[in-house]
């Protein structure tokens, strides 16, 4: 039996909601159909915003939403999103699917779009093909409220007051989509950008994100902190790093539904490599940042599979099943246990690309299995992170493929509800566990679950295939609880 221990006493920082956060792009049918119909669809909206989707995603509780992309915030030019829609310049997606993008939804549009989420802003700069007059004009227009050829440009737009920007990337994987830059010429420009990212609000300044490296370029992470030494948080707030997990490398993917167990242990090991690039991207960042005042911001990550049979490749709309949610569910896990250096995630992305939460289909909307995880999650949003460890683990998979077969992280609420999050990699066997606390003697516990076949998913027909459940196979005792983990499943207990 497994034993997992909890010392309560032992709080080890805040858990920023950021963490839960999701991700945006104008690619396929994320903004447009997934989230954005326009006023005057059939489809049920409220200013062009679907409201089933938006009435999902309030109750998952999204802290942030990242927009406009991706590799396209390096070719958006706001402002022919802005003003009358039938004035708006149309342009080719080139890089999703090359379809016509009518800028029908734009600064406006998103800063509707969070206000009706209830979520953070978190809008990301041109600096691949923009220039710096423009990105700082976007932020004048976003933010100030004094007279200036911005803000009267929006109150002409029809909006009176400013809105808050929260976070504000100074462009996106600059060493790839973003102008193939190498890292020290990045970091110059990046030096650059920022300083005209001017702060309007003493009171709620914009927190300013640096792009960061592609998973394990090391190298990417140093010499941009080295070229903004002596102390790079004079100049940020915050330094991206991506990471998608693609089983069969960025060739060959794989299916998001057809896999067999070595595909799974496969995927769930990759998955759990983001605890190496958390450690190692952190570990050089202590180098320069020694007081963690820059966060670390994993602004893209998730599963990335073959397109669904006869989608454009180009709009990545892939399925969701069981296998995302084990990944969701570890990967949520390790960025808790790191939240003294993580302090904001997105999820790759939001809605009907890549591991979305929510898939649409005209009128229809399916919760994916990733979204139940994110909901049962929710807990630790704003919670203090509490010690915990893991003994006796069992170990998942054979051949090539070995995981642990527990993997587990623990808050605790403001209310003193301790919340334990417990992920099941195997596919196979239940793991008996028991949770055991430094002193505290639990009262009250209540469970949840999400559990079914590893391949299991939901659809337009069957929607409720995969979803949270209440979870009654433990024991209260003395010291902690005691369970029954069922295979392939993530479980959340909150004890009181
Ligand atoms: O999320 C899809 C793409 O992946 C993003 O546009 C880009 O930043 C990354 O390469």
């Amino acid at each position: 039996m497994a034993k997992l221990y909890i010392n309560e006493k032992n709080r080890k920082g805040k858990i920023n909601p950021e963490i839960y956060g999701h991700f945006s792009e104008h690619l396929g049918r994320c903004i447009y159909e997934g989230l954005y119909v326009g006023e005057n669809s059939d489809i049920p909206n409220e200013n062009g915003m679907r409201k089933d989707v938006v009435e999902a995603l309030r109750e998952m509780q999204i802290p942030v939403l990242r927009w406009p992309g991706g590799c396209f915030a390096d070719e958006y030019h706001w402002m022919d999103g802005i003003g009358p829609k039938e004035g708006r310049k149309k342009m080719i997606n080139t890089h999703w699917g090359g379809v016509v993008e009518d800028n029908s939804f734009g600064t406006h549009e998103f800063f509707e779009l969070c206000r009706q989420l209830g979520c953070k802003a978190y809008v990301n700069g041109n600096v691949g093909s923009g220039t710096v007059q423009e990105m700082s004009e976007w932020v004048e227009y976003i933010t100030f409220d004094g007279v200036s050829p911005m803000a009267d440009l929006r109150k002409e737009n029809g909006h009176e007051e400013p809105w808050r920007l929260d976070y504000f990337g100074v462009g996106n994987e600059n060493w790839g989509c973003g102008g193939n830059m190498r890292p020290q010429y990045y970091a110059d420009l990046y030096r650059r950008y920022q300083t005209y990212v001017r702060q309007y609000h003493k009171d709620a300044p914009v927190y300013k994100i640096c792009c960061g490296a592609n998973a394990g370029d090391y190298d990417w992470t140093e010499e941009v902190l080295k070229t903004c030494s002596p102390d790079p948080a004079r100049f940020m707030n915050g330094l991206s790093l991506h990471y998608y997990v693609t089983p069969g490398g960025w060739e060959k993917k794989g299916s998001a539904t057809e896999f067999d167990e070595n595909d799974w242990y496969l995927t769930l090991s990759k998955a759990l490599y983001m605890e190496e690039l958390v450690t190692r991207h952190g570990t050089i960042m202590d180098k320069y940042d020694p007081e963690k005042k820059i966060g670390m911001i994993v602004d893209e990550w998730g599963n990335w599979f073959d397109v669904e049979p006869g989608t454009n490749p180009g709009f990545l709309y892939q399925q969701n099943t069981m296998r995302d949610a084990l990944v969701a569910g570890v990967t949520l896990n390790i960025f808790n246990k790191h939240c003294d250096r993580v302090k904001m995630a997105c999820i790759a992305q939001l809605v009907n690309v890549l591991q979305s939460v929510i898939l649409t289909e005209g009128p229809k909307m399916v919760k994916t299995p990733t979204y139940h995880v994110f909901h049962m999650y929710r807990y630790h949003q704003g919670a203090s992170l509490l010690d915990s460890f893991l003994a006796e683990n069992n170990e998942a998979g054979d051949g090539a493929y070995r995981v642990p077969a527990l993997q587990e992280s623990v808050s605790v609420s403001e209310d003193g509800t301790v919340n334990v999050t417990l992920a099941n990699l195997s596919v196979s066997d239940a793991q008996e566990v028991e949770v055991e606390f430094a002193a505290l003697s639990p009262q009250k516990v209540s469970a949840s679950i999400v559990t079914q076949k590893m391949d299991a998913h939901n659809t337009f027909d069957e929607p409720e295939k995969v979803k949270e459940e209440t979870f009654t196979a433990y024991t209260i005792t003395e010291k902690g609880v005691k369970l029954t983990v069922p295979a392939c499943s993530v479980v959340l207990l909150r004890i009181a």
